[in-house]
């Protein structure tokens, strides 16, 4: 299937199914000499796993990764990376009923009138679980970036109308409540919230917010690779994701320009600041060496088991009470996926960067000035 590889550089093609034996992930130009191993990606990988929490499918997958090439005695080669995460919790024929209809939201619709066939099995390729992959080879991305500094950190910011309050931030909160939420007592709010969702069969949205600090200015192309236009693309291939903001995002529209500039200052040692950063820390697509502060919108899980109208591929108006095992809510487990798209996008603008100008090429090349 075309589509499945992502980036120029850093180049990553993922493959396989929810229901399939494995799926996987290749990294292709990762440099090598980057210290990397298996629970270097285990650990970003557990962060997504099913069947953590009471919001998350109950499916129970260890999603253990296993790297097969790229890596010798603890360092990345330069070669091709390949991670493998095998499927241990089938049960496809929780999914036989699908076969015959198309859920309202999901891709089985869309899929059958594309390809004539689809692996209706838990959404075959179009299934969250496919981010599984992306998980492994953004953790590989985020060892790239750590060596210049650079750190992602993406949270739950909303769920329906809970949103976090900025004043209550707490960093370490993320990994302590079932919602993600930087807010403990936002998250309790939202698990609530959630509770009575699940009890009525149904499913919530919300949004994921993502920061990447000490990124340097200058990653990120002209005019059609503008690296927000590259951050959207990135972030709109993960499934349910319907609006992605940079910055001020759709705010901007309804400010002024002297309320939306943000204005430059040299401090007292002669470092540029800004006294805002409604940009998100990029200009004509270029980072600006601010933070870059995206927002993911995602919508509410389309398999739900409350009854829906439908329709099955003999041509009948059906209703249907989705089966299988699915997420309430897709937000808490979409959090790392962000940051590994993120990640991967960044990576890729990094190694363009070596070469955007003859100064740094020459550094790279280690040729004289
Ligand atoms: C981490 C993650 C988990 C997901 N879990 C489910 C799920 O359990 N059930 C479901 O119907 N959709 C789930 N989805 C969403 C579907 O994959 C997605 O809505 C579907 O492919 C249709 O694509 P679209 O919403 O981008 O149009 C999940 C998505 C992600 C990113």
């Amino acid at each position: 299937m075309a589509g499945s590889s992502f980036g120029k550089n850093f180049r990553i093609t993922t493959w396989g199914e929810s229901h399939g034996e494995a799926l996987g992930a290749v990294v292709d130009g990762c440099p090598a000499g980057i210290k990397l191993s298996e629970a270097d990606l285990q650990k970003d990988l557990d962060r997504r796993k099913p069947g953590r929490t009471e919001f998350a499918t109950p499916r129970q997958e260890a999603d253990q990764v296993k790297i097969l090439s790229g890596v010798f005695e603890g360092y990345t080669t330069g070669t091709p990376i390949s991670l493998i995460i095998y499927n241990n919790n089938q049960r496809p024929y929780d999914y036989s009923e699908i076969a015959q209809y198309y859920r309202p939201g999901h891709a089985d619709y869309t899929y059958d009138q594309k390809y004539g066939f689809r692996d209706y099995r838990g959404g075959g390729r179009s299934s969250g679980r496919e981010t599984a992959a992306r998980v492994g080879a953004g953790a590989i991305a985020k060892k790239l970036l750590a060596e210049f500094g650079i750190e992602i950190n993406a949270y739950t910011y909303s769920i329906g109308n809970v949103e976090i309050n900025p004043e209550r931030f707490q960093k370490e909160e993320v990994s302590n409540n079932p919602v993600a939420m930087p807010d403990p007592i936002a998250a309790e709010q939202a698990v609530e919230f959630l509770r009575k969702i699940k009890d009525q069969e149904d499913s919530a949205g919300g949004v994921v917010e993502c920061i990447v600090n000490n990124v340097p200015a200058g990653l990120g192309e002209p005019v059609f690779e503008k690296l927000d236009a590259m951050l959207g693309r990135a972030i709109f291939s993960i499934g349910a994701v319907k609006a992605v903001e940079i910055g001020s995002g759709i705010n901007a529209s309804k400010m002024t320009g002297w309320e939306h500039n943000d204005f430059y200052r040299y401090s007292e040692d002669q470092i540029l600041t800004k006294e805002s950063n409604n940009a998100g820390g990029i200009l004509g697509g270029i980072s600006d060496g601010f933070p870059i502060k995206l927002r993911a919108h995602i919508k509410p899980t389309p398999s739900i088991h409350k009854q829906q109208r439908t329709v099955n591929k003999a041509g009948e108006n059906i209703n249907i009470q989705v089966k299988g095992r699915h997420d309430p809510i897709i937000v808490p487990r979409a959090v790392i996926v962000v940051e590994a798209m993120v990640a991967l996008t960044l990576a890729d603008y990094l190694l363009q960067n070596t070469m955007s100008n003859i100064k740094l090429l020459k550094r790279a090349l280690q040729a004289p000035e």
